[in-house]
């Protein structure tokens, strides 16, 4: 894929970092191996998220519940990470890349009840983001 890819674009690698099925799945370790190797091929970003379609498995869904996942991912693969999943307010976002767990944050279910979250959050962080001009008295 990155030989197709254009250079200048980035290449993001979308993972379930476990199954939560411990050595009857795939492995937070696993994750890790497999991403120093995608690193070598020219990946620039892991999506780091986790499985729910493995089997019947215990997971402690809450609030960042991922984000340790991509933290082990950056810190031992050495791979740019973004964090995903319950990531829902701005302060708890920043906190993420101010504390280096991540490189970049993805949002789903929270962007499809407010689209405009990315720039409720600039806004909420003392931060400024380019508008289109029909948003310039808006902001
Ligand atoms: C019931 C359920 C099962 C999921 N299973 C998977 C999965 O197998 N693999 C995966 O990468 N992400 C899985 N996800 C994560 C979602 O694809 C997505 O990353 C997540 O919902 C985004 O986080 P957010 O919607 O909390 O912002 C699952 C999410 C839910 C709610």
């Amino acid at each position: 894929m990155r030989a197709v890819w254009p250079e200048e674009l980035p290449l993001f690698f979308r993972i379930s970092a476990t199954d939560w099925l411990e050595e009857r799945g795939w492995t937070v370790d696993e994750t890790v191996r497999l991403a120093a190797l995608l690193r070598e091929h020219g990946v620039d970003l892991l999506d780091v998220s986790s499985g729910g379609n493995g089997g019947p498995a215990e997971i402690p869904v809450g609030p960042g519940y991922q984000v340790p996942f991509a933290a082990r991912v950056r810190a031992e693969a050495g791979l740019p990470v973004a964090a995903v999943g319950l990531i829902t307010e701005s302060r708890q976002a920043e906190k993420i890349l101010a504390n280096g767990e991540a490189d970049a944050i993805l949002l789903g279910r929270e962007l499809l009840r407010d689209a405009s979250w990315p720039r409720r959050a600039a806004r909420e962080l003392g931060a400024t983001t380019p508008a289109p001009p029909q948003y310039a008295w808006a902001i």
